[in-house]
């Protein structure tokens, strides 16, 4: 049942503190309090560079861990979506390690890209939530995401878990090519512990995500802007708007807002700023001066301070707890979901069950 909550959709919102905190046991060594991927077959060794193949919603936490395999492992990293990879016939060597991310396993075109890798001579490590699956048969080694059954189509826990699981993966492989030591690595799954409290202080904003959502609801086009990781949760929040909603969201990289999008800047467009208070803060803001310069309705979600610095500026905020970097695309992805949810409740759609959309794609 939905556990007295009157969606699936929000029930699984709810439920990620713990299966976050499921997942996260799930690859920290208690004793060591290091990621320890031993008992999933897993070996980085001779590891060069990194391909992350998914569709959708699995797609935008490729990209999320696109930057840490980057900054915290040092590896080459393109991320690509399964269904423009498997057609290109790209070239991989046998350095080359291909993540495939699934919550269902089944997605046609996510398995075709990552048999396609296969033929090529590439490794295989399958995310994915159903440990039945066809990709988890087919990968060399498989990391579950603990997410439990997830019915709403809209995928929330999920992706959550799924960013979880690439999180201690970017540790693992940053300590096995030298790029983390043992402190530095104790101080990331440290931070990374705390998720699910800071997941639990998120979400005791419902109701007032469901007051701001009123802004999303009424609007015929949103545009959500983000940089660095709030870059991929940017379009993760408007696929999610899209989908549950039916009201038309656009994602972009902060940065990319002059060179077209504020062009739709007007007072009827609502602008989700996705802006944790981290190095790229200020350049963001300065976008977001840009928007609300236009008449824009800039919403702005940071920690206190900043949602308190620009409180007479913007048309409404979502004031989110103080995180460690690590746990911000973890933690920033609820107000995404909230959003979506209540905008999709207020318009009255279907939100467990959208027009149009199947929970398992397998036909491409
Ligand atoms: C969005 C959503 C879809 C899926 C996509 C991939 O909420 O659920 O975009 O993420 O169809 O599905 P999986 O992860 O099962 O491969």
């Amino acid at each position: 049942g939905k556990g007295g909550h009157a969606h699936y959709m929000h029930k699984e919102i709810f439920e990620q503190p713990a299966v976050v905190g499921a997942t996260l046991h799930s690859m920290i060594n208690p004793a060591t309090r290091r990621i320890d991927l031993g008992r999933y077959g897993f070996d980085a060794a001779g590891l060069e560079t990194v391909t992350i193949l998914a569709c959708g919603t699995s797609f935008h936490a490729g990209m999320v861990a696109k930057y840490w395999l980057e900054s915290i492992a040092g590896l080459p990293v393109h991320c690509e979506i399964a269904s423009e990879f498997r057609y290109r016939r790209p070239p991989l060597g046998r350095g080359a390690l291909v993540i495939a991310i699934s919550q269902s396993g089944e997605t046609a075109d996510t398995l075709a890209a990552m048999r396609y890798a296969k033929s090529r001579g590439a490794r295989t490590v399958a995310v994915v939530n159903v440990a039945e699956s066809t990709i988890a048969r087919e990968a060399d080694a498989v990391l579950p995401t603990l997410a439990g059954a997830e019915i709403g189509v809209a995928s929330t826990k999920a992706f959550t878990t799924q960013l979880v699981v690439l999180a201690c993966l970017a540790i693992a492989f940053g300590r096995a090519r030298g790029e983390l030591d043992c402190k530095a690595e104790r101080a990331l799954v440290a931070a990374l512990a705390d998720t699910p409290d800071l997941i639990t202080e998120a979400l005791a904003g419902d109701a007032h995500a469901g007051g701001v959502a009123a802004l999303l609801a009424g609007a015929r086009d949103v545009l959500y802007l983000g940089r660095g990781t709030a870059y991929p949760l940017a379009l993760e929040g408007a696929l999610k708007l899209k989908e549950v909603s039916y009201v038309h969201a656009e994602g972009y990289a902060a940065g990319e807002m002059k060179h077209g999008p504020i062009a739709l800047v007007d007072k009827e467009v609502p602008i989700v700023m996705i802006a944790p208070p981290d190095e790229l803060f200020e350049k963001t803001a300065s976008n977001m001066y840009e928007v609300m310069a236009r008449g824009g309705q800039a919403i702005l979600i940071s920690d206190r301070e900043q949602t308190d610095r620009f409180a007479n500026g913007v048309a409404a905020s979502i004031a989110m707890p103080e995180a460690p970097a690590i746990s911000t695309p973890i933690l920033y992805s609820v107000p995404m979901q909230l959003l979506a949810y209540h905008a999709g409740t207020r318009r009255g759609t279907e939100v467990d069950q959208p027009r149009n959309l199947a929970k398992s794609v397998t036909v491409e």
